[in-house]
């Protein structure tokens, strides 16, 4: 009788786990794909990790860039598409988990230049082609991917220490080398949020203007750069790197 009792428990128990929990776990985690996304109209997944295939294997094998990846593996390669058909499937809309890093963060220091990521974006567009996505879903893709230049192109120009001048605030100084760090290792929000601090306190200095407007243009925040490149170029005291910096005349002459 109590063997039966309990074999009747383990069958509702069972039941519960096998109909009910499921349900509700997929019902909190199962992403519901909209139909007018741009992932449906370029073509789904299939089409996505068709084209990403495709353009990895011909930017390795491209003379230009394929600098950028030798001495990746076969599995760091796989790990390589996987992560950005992730990314692209989930910027678009589809139903997948993002895997990989920071873009910002993973990109920071291998010196990628405008002419490298405009190579990778052609790669990109002529495989979209290749798969067939229309016109429209290829342009939409494409102002995607320049809106990601800022976080993949490293520019030559790097923040400045401020050289010591009379009067000059410790504590500023202090958050400048703090912003410093984080701006060399992409982390270019929380350098901000240091060069803010500096300018605040020092305001008088224009290299910790320059360098919030380098963190700015790093967030694609380009009319507060501007703002503070002007405040860089006014307060300079003659510091040539100022004067002569390419991305503070980019943005000044706008
Ligand atoms: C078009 C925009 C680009 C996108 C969306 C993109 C996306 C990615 C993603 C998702 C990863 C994997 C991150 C991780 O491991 O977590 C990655 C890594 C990498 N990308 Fe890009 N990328 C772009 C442009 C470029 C360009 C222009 C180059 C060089 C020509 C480049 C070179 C690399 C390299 C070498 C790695 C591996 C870095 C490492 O693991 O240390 N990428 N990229």
């Amino acid at each position: 009788m109590k063997a039966g009792m309990s074999l009747k428990t383990m069958f509702v128990t069972m039941m519960v786990l096998f109909l009910v929990i499921p349900s509700l776990v997929n019902g909190k985690e199962k992403k519901a794909v909209d139909e007018s996304s741009l992932y449906v109209r370029m073509g789904g997944y299939d089409v996505i990790s068709n084209v990403i295939d495709d353009f990895l294997t011909k930017s390795w094998a491209d003379p230009r860039i394929s600098h950028f990846f030798i001495g990746m593996g076969t599995d760091t390669r796989n790990r390589l598409r996987q992560k950005n058909k992730n990314l692209m499937c989930f910027t678009t809309g589809g139903p997948c988990r993002v895997l990989n890093r920071p873009l910002e963060v993973v990109h920071v220091g291998l010196g990628i230049t405008d002419t490298d990521f405009y190579i990778i974006v052609d790669h990109i567009m002529v495989s979209l082609k290749k798969f067939d996505v229309p016109d429209k879903e290829r342009e939409q893709l494409h102002a995607k991917l320049l809106s990601l230049k800022p976080k993949i192109v490293n520019t030559t120009e790097v923040p400045l220490s401020a050289p010591k001048r009379e009067g000059m605030k410790e504590t500023a100084r202090m958050a400048n080398a703090l912003g410093i760090s984080n701006f060399n290792i992409g982390r270019f929000e929380e350098a901000l949020s240091h060069f803010q601090v500096a300018s605040k306190e020092d305001s008088g200095v224009g290299e910790y203007h320059f360098n919030e407007a380098m963190a700015l243009d790093k967030l694609g925040k380009h009319s507060l750069a501007v703002k503070h490149f002007k405040a860089a170029q006014k307060n300079a005291h003659g510091n040539n790197k100022i004067i002569g910096s390419k991305i503070l005349k980019a943005h000044v002459s706008k």
